[in-house]
């Protein structure tokens, strides 16, 4: 009887022990695509870390082509973009507030340009993602820049001399739809927002992030806000309910969140999954996401 019993608890462990190597394995499997796969989002993108941590410092600037990065400077404030609307990108993206300009236009909030090049899924539904399209869009559609066909808009921009020639050191070519859409976007390669005191807590700077800060990144972790707001922009990834997860990175610079729904970081921790908070968890949370 007693030698029955043992061998039936000894079999049962032994099962046991199986299924629990069984589930390891497939954890330790799961874990280490996860890692591999932001290791090579991070490789795509020229910036560091090995893949194992959550968060990464944003360097100041992305690998770009760099003549064709300052003409793509000078068009965001060149009105011949736009023609008539005399507006520019820079009328919209203020750069000193994060590329935003926490204003609605034709019923959306501006999105923010600095760190747009970390993201692929653009504008608010995040139904384009490639960049060109989205500055072709911008480029074209009279809610935006306004200035006709992208065609219409390279001839007049081909006209000038001087900046032609530069068109041709960067490109080889004259301005053409493709390159006056490229030269924008390697342009936003420069614009991260780098240095912020986030950044320079992984500098190793302890002092960078003030205890609550670091209390809010521990709860951003254990609460699931990665699951959605991940990869170095934290966000800027993902579709969620026909939404584009915001990219977070910044958001110390901006004042306006959610689509134009709040004007307080606070408040839109109502509408995000994130459970119970008490004062100084909420607390935690926005100094946290100030410090980004
Ligand atoms: C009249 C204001 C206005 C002007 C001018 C404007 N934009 Fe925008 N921009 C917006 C708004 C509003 C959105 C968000 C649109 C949406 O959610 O559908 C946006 C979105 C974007 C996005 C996508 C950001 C993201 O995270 O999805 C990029 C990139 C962009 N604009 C670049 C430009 C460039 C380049 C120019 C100049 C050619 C420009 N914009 C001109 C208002 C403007
Ligand atoms: C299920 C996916 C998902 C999860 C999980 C999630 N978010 Fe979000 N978050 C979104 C989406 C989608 C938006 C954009 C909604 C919109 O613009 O209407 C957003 C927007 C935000 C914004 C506003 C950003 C801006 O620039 O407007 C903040 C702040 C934010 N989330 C914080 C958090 C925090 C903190 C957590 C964890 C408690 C969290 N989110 C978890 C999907 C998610």
């Amino acid at each position: 009887m007693k030698g029955r019993i043992l061998r039936c608890s000894l079999a049962t462990i032994v099962a046991a022990l199986a299924v629990w190597g069984v589930i390891a394995v497939h954890n330790w499997n799961a874990r280490r695509a996860k890692v591999l796969e932001r290791r090579a989002e991070l490789e795509r993108l020229g910036l560091p870390g090995d893949g194992t941590s959550d968060f990464v410092p944003l360097p100041a600037i992305l690998p770009h082509n760099a003549t064709a990065a300052r003409i793509g400077a000078d068009l965001f404030i060149d009105r011949r973009l736009a023609r008539a609307s005399r507006r520019t990108c820079a009328s919209c993206h203020w750069l000193n507030m994060g590329g935003a300009d926490g204003k609605m236009h034709a019923g959306r909030l501006t999105r923010p340009f600095v760190n747009v090049a970390l993201a692929t899924r653009f504008l608010g539904d995040g139904s384009l993602t490639n960049i060109a399209d989205v500055v072709a869009l911008m480029i074209e559609d009279g809610n935006f820049a306004g200035g006709g066909t992208l065609g219409d808009v390279a001839a007049r921009l081909a006209a000038d001399e001087p900046l032609a020639a530069r068109f041709e050191a960067a490109y080889s070519s004259p301005p053409s739809a493709a390159s006056v859409v490229d030269a924008i976007a390697q342009y936003s390669r420069t614009l991260l927002s780098a240095g912020r005191p986030f950044d320079r807590s992984f500098g190793g700077d302890l002092n960078a992030l003030a205890a609550p800060e670091r209390e809010g990144m521990d709860l951003f972790r254990r609460r699931g806000c990665l699951k959605c707001h991940d990869g170095p922009g934290l966000g800027g990834t993902k579709v969620h309910d026909g939404r584009k997860v915001s990219a977070l990175r910044g958001l110390g610079q901006r004042n306006v969140y959610l689509s134009g729904k709040c004007t307080d970081i606070g408040a839109v921790l109502v509408y995000m999954p994130a459970g119970e908070l008490d004062e100084n968890e909420r607390a935690a949370f926005v100094a946290f996401l100030k410090s980004l």
